[in-house]
């Protein structure tokens, strides 16, 4: 109570010369420990097994992060039942004391900022700027959802009959499985994972294997909020060996998922099927893929589209679900723009995140190397080359991850490449006759994330917002980079199910609401 009105975490300020030094700082810091091994955290306490996996640089894989402990179903099936004993405590714990858990583990985050950020820009190759807006939306999710609570947690009188007091509050459903990706690794891990212990549901959240030492920073963080032990349980695993069987377990009642449409589409068929011993009907919240269209109108600033559209395409190597990999240019525009963003793109700078000259560095591993490598074949065979940026023979010779930056044209609605989603540095260029065809392909998708449009046109900005139907648009501005509450996050179709991370209903999916009527 009392609190100031949520404000988002500011963005970095590079002006100031703190604020650059702070980065090599930290990463060298990082260095001199790298490579521990890392246990898990089941109740309290860290738990070692014998199954390791080595999470490594991508742009150096031979820098061994850290030896991530694998849990087993053995010590799955121990999370699950620390976070059942939790959860009889942890559901009656008051909102504004599960609320002010979170600020604490928020002010945790700022304090210890530039660490935070070092593990990321070595583990997952996120730019130095990229990292900090990880780290700062992950803060903005603590700070929002701890507001949320405390708004929530107020019994609500319901109706005004003579004789009888009626109340209706929220309980927390039960033990959430948190499943984690690794492309926003702090941000979306903390999202989901605060949001259900702020509602009262204990976590037992798997990290993706390839973010599991960013991951191991939310076990730091809530043992300095001072969580109780069992709410908060660390446990990476192998997603052959542990994956079905957290989705399975009996005593899961909230699973929240963020990753691919095909994972989330597997955990829904699953979670749908009751297991024997099993007490309750299990909500799964599953945020999934996109295929994100950007239209450029034939008035469009272009100074803003080109650079609009180089960010929300290549910034993060194109590795975000928000990603712009379509772009829909009208035909009076077409040759302007595609020449403009075939220079701009031609000036991208490859290499190691570390370096902060560089904008775009490696994919995330070996295994997204060979993917995006064979969706580059895919386009070039369905298109024509616009651009294909390679790393220099010298960056390819350190062995990281490296794939070309790939811009293709004469890109039609039913290419594979219009349709599929990459998760890698490739855009599509699709040409339009009109607004009606543009918005037409736009929608052309399975997916219905996020968008973009560039207009000078009030008319085209009106009928955008009314025909392009994604979960988040954004008008003259890119599909990238949503803010708590401002750009609450999240899509329908197959971009998955539940509502939007970061905004007023998010909290919902996690609580029961009850209902207590008092004859008078
Ligand atoms: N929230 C991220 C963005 O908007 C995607 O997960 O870029």
């Amino acid at each position: 109570e009392g609190l100031a009105r949520f404000q988002n975490y500011p963005i970095v300020d590079f002006t100031i010369a703190e604020e650059r030094a702070a980065y090599p700082e930290a990463i060298a810091r990082l260095r001199s420990s790298l490579g521990k091994k890392i246990p898990l955290y089941i109740n309290g306490k860290d738990v070692e097994t014998s199954d390791m996996l080595d999470s490594y640089n991508p742009a150096n894989p031979e820098e061994v992060i850290g030896s991530v402990c694998q849990a087993g179903v053995g010590e799955v099936d121990d999370a699950v039942e620390a976070a059942s004993k939790a959860y009889l405590t942890w559901r009656d714990v008051s909102p504004a004391e599960r609320a002010e858990v979170l600020l604490k583990a928020a002010q945790y985050l700022k304090d210890n900022i530039h660490d935070l950020c070092a593990v990321q820009i070595l583990e997952v190759g996120k730019q130095w700027e990229q990292a900090q807006a990880d780290i700062g939306e992950a803060i903005d999710f603590m700070e929002y959802y701890a507001r949320e609570m405390i708004r929530l947690g107020k019994p609500r009188r319901m109706g005004h009959a003579p004789g009888e007091m009626s109340h209706l509050f929220y309980q927390g459903k039960g033990v959430a499985a948190v499943i984690a990706p690794w492309n926003f690794p702090l941000a979306i891990s903390v999202g989901m994972v605060s949001a259900a212990i702020v509602s009262g549901c204990p976590v037992v959240y798997k990290p993706a294997g390839i973010s599991s030492c960013v991951g191991h920073g939310l076990v730091k963080m809530w043992k300095a909020a001072g969580l109780p032990d069992g709410v908060f349980n660390y446990c990476p695993g192998r997603g052959a060996v542990v994956g079905d069987h957290l989705v399975d377990h009996p005593d899961v009642a909230v699973i929240a998922f963020t990753g691919s449409m095909e994972v989330g589409l597997r955990i829904q068929e699953r979670a749908a099927k009751v297991q024997p011993g099993q007490q309750q009907c299990k909500k799964v919240i599953a945020e999934m893929g996109g295929k994100n269209a950007t239209i450029i109108d034939d008035d469009a600033d272009l100074d803003e589209a080109v650079l609009g559209v180089l960010y929300s395409a290549f910034g993060f190597q194109g590795q975000k679900c928000s990603a712009c990999s379509r772009v829909i240019v009208l035909d009076a525009i077409y040759d302007r723009f595609v020449e403009r963003l075939t220079e701009a793109a031609k000036s991208v700078k490859l290499g190691p995140a570390e370096n902060p000259a560089n904008y775009m560095g490696p994919v995330v591993d070996r295994a997204a190397q060979e993917n995006v490598l064979r969706y580059v074949k895919i386009a070039e065979e369905e298109g024509q080359l616009l651009v294909k940026l390679e790393a220099s023979a010298d960056l390819r010779a350190t062995g990281g991850c490296y794939v070309p930056l790939t811009i293709v044209e004469k890109i039609a609605k039913d290419h594979r490449i219009a349709q599929e989603e990459v998760f890698g540095p490739i855009l599509a260029v699709m040409r339009a006759g009109d607004m009606d065809e543009a918005l037409d392909i736009a929608n052309s998708t399975r997916f219905a994330l996020t968008g973009a449009i560039y207009t000078r046109s009030p008319a085209h900005l009106e009928r955008a917002a009314n025909e392009f139907r994604v979960g988040n648009l954004y008008l003259n501005k890119p599909s990238v980079g949503a803010m708590v509450e401002r750009h609450a996050f999240g899509g329908f179709k197959m971009s998955g199910v539940g509502s939007k991370s970061g905004g007023p209903d998010y909290l919902l999916q996690f609580l029961d609401p009850r209902l207590v009527c008092e004859n008078t």
